[in-house]
């Protein structure tokens, strides 16, 4: 992440350029010397100029921008919805959404929203935030509260609980949840009879499934040094029974435990051997385009990856099915789904918060919930959505979900969740590499957390 001192000099850049006291030129020049790529220094740039926001071309039209999460779907189910929007209740009340496409990686997407948030800019209005984040955009002051005018308790009601839970900081509701996700086992329903209950199962079926050449590979999961890594870590740490603060004392950190150092040391021994080597440089897509091609038998992956692999074109069109994350060791309290999500947040500096929300209302409402559920197998936070015959129909996941939602845990909750984030992506990667072992990697993962909690 980001240090104090590359931190200050962008600020500074930032006020010199706000107040013409910098070309274009110098400041591209004095962004990448300070390590910015040339994409990241360019949407700065943009961002410290700060283009949306307006009235459109007859006056009477507010122009917003929503920036997701990357929509692997084709056609677009985000462009879908907002196409809904435009030409609904946008059309009525004089608002235009323009979806903007997002990166393959939340990492990329929170650099992009700390550049344009630095520079007090608003070129994007609402902003989709993975679930890990709102606590930093609340104590940053970056975003907009809902109000119990706008959303009142009664309408929150009909939502997830766990989803709420994670857009409220401080007692504010600071985002509006527009979906969960959950990990998942995707197993092949035409390889594995019985889908296994621990992670020594998953490695004896993947090796069975290779030894006989039903697949090339047995399982794929996300092993780059990014957000995604982490979530497959904690799944495999909670599999085991461990943990990495203590759940009754968040100031303690408790990683360095013979859990963590078994569940590490398995996804260590699966690098190269059940799972390819590339797997280190596998994020969300990357493993289920291997799955979808019909070359490994199991993978871990959100439940975005059911209507995609279900879709035409899909080599394992309905020859695969779902179950719970697995356990370890001799832990036997079942198997943990890391809880990931998106929330959608207005932008603290748009003059368009009353517009923001009317969009953010209508993607919570049950016909743009039900789409993303229909099209996109979308974990959505309308909970009427989940016993829906329509969506039961159309994506039998759903009816499969409710035992792995009540037993799925968060990552852990801080202002500094990139930090601490960072701390464990550095240092899980260097021990997938083999460049740190696995107790080596735990104990620098612990000192380091206990520095940032304190
Ligand atoms: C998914 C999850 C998000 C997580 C990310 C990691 O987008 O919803 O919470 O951080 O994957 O890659």
């Amino acid at each position: 992440m980001m240090t104090p001192e590359r931190r200050d000099a962008m600020d500074e850049m930032i006020v010199k350029i706000r107040s013409g006291r910098l070309t274009r030129r110098s400041f591209l020049e004095r962004a990448t010397a300070i390590g910015l790529s040339s994409t990241a220094a360019v949407s700065l740039l943009e961002a410290c100029g700060g283009t949306s926001g307006n009235t459109g071309g007859n006056g009477s039209t507010v122009n917003i921008v929503w920036q997701s999460e990357k929509d692997s779907t084709t056609p677009s189910v985000y462009q879908a919805v907002t196409n809904d929007f435009n030409n609904s209740v946008g059309r009525q009340k004089g608002i235009h959404v323009t979806w903007q496409q997002g990166p393959a990686s939340t990492n990329d997407l929170l650099t992009k929203y700390d550049d344009m948030l630095r520079a007090r800019s608003h070129s994007i209005d609402v902003m989709s935030v993975d679930v890990v984040y709102p606590a930093e955009f609340a104590a940053n002051g970056w975003s907009k509260p809902i109000t119990n005018t706008q959303w009142p308790s009664s309408a929150r009601s009909n939502y997830l609980p766990g989803p709420i839970q994670s857009c409220t900081f401080q007692g504010n509701l600071v985002a509006a949840p527009l979906r969960t996700d959950l990990g998942l086992m995707y197993y092949r329903k035409d390889i594995i009879t019985t889908p296994p209950a621990t992670w020594d199962d998953l490695v004896s079926m993947s090796k069975e499934a290779v030894a006989k050449g039903k697949t090339k590979y047995g399982y794929v999961w996300q092993g780059a040094q990014y957000e995604g890594l982490v979530c497959d870590f904690v799944e495999v740490l909670y599999g085991f029974g461990g943990t990495i603060l203590d759940p009754n004392d968040s100031k303690k950190v408790t990683v360095n435990s013979p859990a963590a150092q078994q569940a590490l040391a398995a996804m260590v021994s699966w690098v190269g051997t059940i799972s390819p080597a590339a797997v280190t440089t596998y994020q969300e897509d990357d493993a289920r385009l291997v799955w979808q091609n019909g070359n490994s038998a199991f993978m871990r992956n959100w439940p975005y990856a059911y209507s995609l692999g279900n879709a035409s074109g899909s080599a394992i069109a309905n020859k695969f099915d779902i179950h719970g994350l697995l356990t370890g060791g001799s832990n036997t309290d079942g198997g943990h789904s890391c809880i990931g999500g998106w929330n959608l947040a207005i932008n603290a500096y748009t003059p368009n918060g009353d517009a923001s929300w009317e969009f953010i209302n209508y993607l919570l409402g049950p016909a743009a919930q039900k789409k993303l559920a229909i099209d996109a197998s979308q974990t959505v936070s309308l909970q009427s959505v989940y016993d829906d015959s329509d969506v039961l129909a159309k994506q039998p996941l759903f009816g499969k979900l409710k035992p792995i939602l009540q037993n799925a845990k968060p990552r852990p909750v801080s202002p500094r969740y990139p930090d601490l984030s960072n701390v464990l992506q550095q240092h899980l990667y260097a021990a997938l590499k083999k460049q740190e072992t696995p107790s080596a990697a735990l104990s620098a993962i612990s000192s380091s957390l206990q520095t940032l909690v304190s």
